[in-house]
Order: structure tokens, then C-alpha cells, then sequence
């Protein structure tokens, strides 16, 4: 079957095709994404193409990032019906490198963003966020865009990005881009596929709790207090675990008692077998 849009599968040709579209006068924009594309992928394509003239995505089911006993193996993958959206949303390359070509025998290096990683979702996953920014350093670096579009609901991810690409000087400059939801309010996520009917409706608890606790916040209720009320909403609903539910900095991501201009309200939980996270400004 022939692709709806050109597909490379080396570092070099994805350089190759950016390279020649700036040098053609054409702004860049990068999505990297692991496949298994919904309308939140979709609209990173949409804000790609408000910052630049051209978008390329990339598709990679990332191993480094997947602890042990995590859903590497079952991770959605269907890069045909992820080729038509991008093309339908308007992407005109996508690179889809296997394992092989991006950690090839003998590679051996790692790119650790110290601090962040350890907070919120770095206890429950330790070596996540290595993995993640040791990718994406390497797809940044090779595609050289102009640009590069993240998703907020991984807004932990987002800041490391932000971080390591400010540390290493990458030109790229990096762009978030809001959370898309179901009209319900579940954020949209690749995972939600694993969901039960009966997990997809108990899984709205955790936005319903960010919602109800920044409420509550801004009227005036204790952090404390609220974000306690928060945890026992989401517990009611049947999450096996409760990660955590933790107002933060946005940008340093540390836990604030009070609340204050840049925050925001994470969470992260387990229903059935499926781990969700989500945010929300303050
Ligand atoms: O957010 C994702 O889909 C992944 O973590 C990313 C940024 C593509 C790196 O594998």
C-alpha cells in the first residue's frame, strides 16, 4: 500500500528533507510523537502549522522510556492509519526510525536533566525521563527544525524539554500545546485505548478532581485541605493508585502550599491496569 504522505526512516534523510525545505525559505515545525495518534496528536500538527510552513512528525515507540513490567509491548501501533491522519491533518514527512537505527549496537550515551525528573511522576517511574529526553535530544538533533510542538498533558515532559533543550543549546524552540479532551473532559491519551467502558467512566474522576480542586482553591479553601479532598474524590471512584495530586510551580515544578501565579495542578493515577496523568493551570 502506498503511504498518503513521504515516510523517511534515517536520521540523515529527515535532516535531508528539513534542511532543503529551510533552505528553500520554509519555516519547520517538529512533532515527535510514539504513534497511535488521536486528535490531541492532531492538533500539535494544527499549532505546527500556525508556527511554520511546513510540519514533519516522527513515530517512535520509544524502549528507553518504558520500565520494566510497563506497556512496551502492547503499545499501540499502527503506522499506516497514523501516515493518513497526519496527512489529513496537513504533515507533509513523517520519519518513522526503528529501533535499531536509534540505538544501534554499541550505543552508549544518556542525556539526564538532573531535579526535574525526580518529582511527580519520576518516583513512580524512575529512568522514564532519561529515556524521554535522551529521544528527544536525538530527534531534535536530527531533524534541526525551527520549531518543536509538545503536548501539556505531559506537562512534567514538557518542562524537562524546555530544560535540556535551554541547557544544550538546541536552536530548536520549543512550543506547548494545550490538552485536547473528550467532551466529557477526559484528556485525550494514546492509553485511554486500554480503558473498559466501566474504567473509561470512572477515569473522568480525575479530571473532575483537578476541576473541583482548583475551585476550591481559588475560593479561598486551604491547599492542603482541597488537594485532600481532591485525592478522596478520585480514591471514591475505584483508582487503584493515586500517584499523586499536587499543586506545582509550572515551571520548576515544586510543590506550593499557597497558590500562586504559574500554577499548577497535576495528577496521576491507575484505573484497572491503565496509568493516566493530567493538569490543569490554577
Ligand atoms: O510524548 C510522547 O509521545 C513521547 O514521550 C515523546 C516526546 C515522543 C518521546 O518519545
Amino acid at each position: 500500500m502506498t503511504s498518503p504522505l513521504p515516510i523517511v526512516r534515517t536520521p540523515a534523510a529527515l535532516r535531508a528533507q528539513v534542511r532543503a525545505w529551510q533552505l528553500a525559505g520554509k519555516r519547520v515545525a517538529f512533532v515527535p510523537t510514539m504513534g497511535a495518534l488521536h486528535a490531541g496528536h492532531l492538533a500539535l500538527v494544527g499549532k505546527g502549522l500556525e508556527q511554520a510552513d511546513v510540519v514533519a512528525a516522527s513515530i517512535f515507540v520509544n524502549p528507553k522510556q518504558f520500565g520494566p513490567g510497563e506497556d512496551l509491548d502492547r503499545y499501540p501501533r499502527d503506522e499506516a492509519g497514523d501516515a493518513a491522519k497526519l496527512a489529513g491533518a496537513g504533515c507533509s514527512l513523517l520519519y518513522a526510525p526503528d529501533v535499531a537505527t536509534m540505538y544501534p549496537p554499541g550505543f552508549a550515551s544518556f542525556v539526564r536533566v538532573s531535579g526535574l525528573p525526580d518529582l511527580l511522576c519520576g518516583r513512580v517511574r524512575p529512568g522514564h525521563f532519561d529515556g524521554v529526553a535522551t529521544v528527544v535530544a536525538k530527534l531534535l538533533s536530527a531533524a534541526g527544525a525551527d520549531v518543536a510542538v509538545f503536548g501539556e498533558k505531559d506537562w512534567q515532559q514538557l518542562a524537562i524539554i524546555r530544560r535540556m533543550a535551554a541547557d544544550l543549546d538546541i536552536a530548536t524552540r520549543i512550543i506547548g500545546c494545550a490538552i485536547v479532551r473528550d467532551a466529557d473532559g477526559l484528556a485525550l491519551s494514546s492509553r485511554n485505548a486500554y480503558l473498559s467502558a466501566d474504567e473509561r467512566a470512572r477515569a473522568l474522576a480525575l479530571p473532575r478532581a483537578l476541576v473541583a480542586t482548583r475551585d476550591a482553591i481559588l475560593a479561598g479553601m486551604p491547599v492542603a485541605a482541597a488537594l485532600a479532598a481532591g485525592e478522596r474524590r478520585i480514591k471514591a471512584a475505584g483508582f487503584v493508585r493515586l500517584d499523586y495530586l499536587e499543586l506545582v510551580d509550572g515551571e520548576s515544578l515544586h510543590s506550593l502550599g499557597v497558590a500562586q501565579p504559574g500554577a499548577r495542578l497535576m495528577g496521576a493515577g491507575v484505573i484497572g491496569t491503565t496509568r493516566l496523568i493530567d493538569n490543569i493551570a490554577l
